[in-house]
């Protein structure tokens, strides 16, 4: 997480940052990147996969979390891969540097486009569904040369988050079934362009048990072992993503640590069992490499005092630039940067911009009186918020700052409200003529 360390004054700073100078400078909304903050976890899942697991392994980041030249560059300079889900995310990695080898795409509707991109870049594709091997079939057996591939299925594993983003229940729109998984084995044998290097699932996202991924490794060690026996020299075992983080205080994740040794334990004692050497071990965090990272700074504008009711004070961003607590009920904490310490005497609730009532950041939180213009930094919005922004009402999305040693850098320009009309047009007819 985020060391914020607080100033003479008592004001906050990050990364040896003031945050309110940072609002002035860069204006607000204002997305704030802690680098360290973000070198540390991925430190944590290297070292700790490497005290624990005694095998190979590797880690991608999951760039849905947050993807810009920036982060790609910072994660691939400690070591990870990047997963990327679509052409965006792919030019994204290749551009900030990253080697296509060091790349996975992943997708249940890949374009073609995205295919012979990942192809040409010598990236490895999960294969999904047969619609991913019958196009790449397409795309490259006349080709030199084979392709990577991991074989991605749906383990049927239930796991206690948001509906939305669960993935391994067995009605999930991603991978193969199951049961289609061993003719797919035997399948991928008859093209010469396939090379079947591994297996993936993934059963979610935000999860604060351990026993889900042990169950998962338990359900991927048989058909790991099934596709050894059917003659694929398979070694990467991808057990995806989905390491939860404190967001309020009552969240209780175990950290990068208890994680990465629960799964090596798991995938140790499971490949023992079935007397098989010990795979590549590959996982795939997005949200725990990012969210802590992370703040958002607003500055506080109107205030509605309800007599005998809430107090609302509205923020100058809100659901384009975090869409999470509108989508999925999510909850974070704030606090007045300049006056973190102060007593709090008001329950407020923290109100975004937008002309939609449910566009609330923040029910019901504790701060001192404020007033308009001071700035609200709302935490751990590193991780899908800007990757899942939009310009609803034509708002244009924030600037982002990464921070490090007392010093900030722009890593996105704001957008201006012009940049939105870039790609508008009128017809011709409704212009007039004459
Ligand atoms: N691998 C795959 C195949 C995934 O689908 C995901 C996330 C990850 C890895 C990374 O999972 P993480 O470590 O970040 O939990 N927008 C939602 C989260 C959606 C996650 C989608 N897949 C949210 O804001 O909570």
């Amino acid at each position: 997480p985020i060391t914020a360390e607080l100033d003479n004054s008592d004001r906050m700073t990050v990364g040896g940052c003031l945050l309110s100078d940072l609002a002035n400078q860069y204006g607000t909304p204002l997305y704030v990147i802690d680098e360290a903050s973000i070198r540390s976890s991925c430190r944590a899942y290297r070292k700790a996969l490497k005290q624990s697991y005694p095998g190979d392994s590797f880690v991608l980041y999951a760039s849905k979390a947050n993807s810009s030249l920036a982060i790609d560059r910072i994660v691939a300079s400690e070591g990870l891969g990047i997963d990327v889900v679509s052409e965006g995310e792919l030019i994204t990695a290749l551009k900030s540097g990253v080697a296509g080898e060091q790349i996975v795409l992943h997708g249940n509707n890949k374009s073609d486009k995205e295919l012979l991109l990942a192809h040409e870049s010598n990236a490895t594709i999960i294969i999904d569904n047969q619609h991913d091997i019958q196009r790449l079939d397409k795309l490259i057996s006349h080709k030199e040369g084979s392709v990577r591939l991991m074989l991605r299925f749906t383990p049927g594993i239930e796991c206690h988050t948001h509906e939305y983003i669960r993935t391994g229940h067995l009605d999930s729109k991603f991978g193969f079934d199951p049961e289609q998984v061993s003719d797919t084995f035997a399948q991928l044998k008859d093209y010469k362009w396939a090379k079947l290097v591994g297996l993936h699932a993934h059963i979610g996202s935000q999860i604060f048990e351990l026993s889900p991924h042990m169950d998962l490794v338990e359900v991927m060690a048989d058909f790991f072992l099934r596709a050894k026996d059917l003659g694929h020299p398979i070694k990467d075992l991808n057990i995806g993503g989905g390491l939860g983080v404190k967001y309020i205080p009552s969240d209780d994740p175990p950290d990068i640590y208890s994680w990465v040794e629960t799964v090596s334990n798991a995938v140790i004692k499971a490949f023992d069992t079935r007397n098989i050497e010990l795979p590549r071990l590959i996982c795939e965090p997005g949200r725990s490499i990012i969210a802590t990272a992370g703040l958002t700074l607003y500055r506080i504008g109107a205030r509605k005092d309800i007599p005998g009711g809430k107090t609302y004070l509205s923020i100058d961003g809100g659901m384009s630039d975090n869409p999470r607590p509108i989508t999925y009920q999510s909850t974070y904490t704030a606090c007045l940067v300049d006056r973190p310490l102060a007593n709090t005497d008001q329950v407020v609730t923290i109100a975004g911009k937008h002309c939609e009532s449910g566009d609330i950041l923040l029910n019901n939180i504790a701060l001192p009186t404020a007033s308009s213009g001071d700035v609200l930094g709302v935490f751990g919005t590193g991780a899908y918020n800007l990757s899942m922004s939009s310009n609803y009402n034509r708002i244009p999305r924030p600037a982002s700052v990464l921070v490090n040693n007392a010093q900030s850098d722009l890593v996105q320009v704001r957008e201006l409200p012009e940049d939105l009309l870039r790609y508008d047009r009128l017809p011709d007819r409704f212009i007039a003529k004459g």
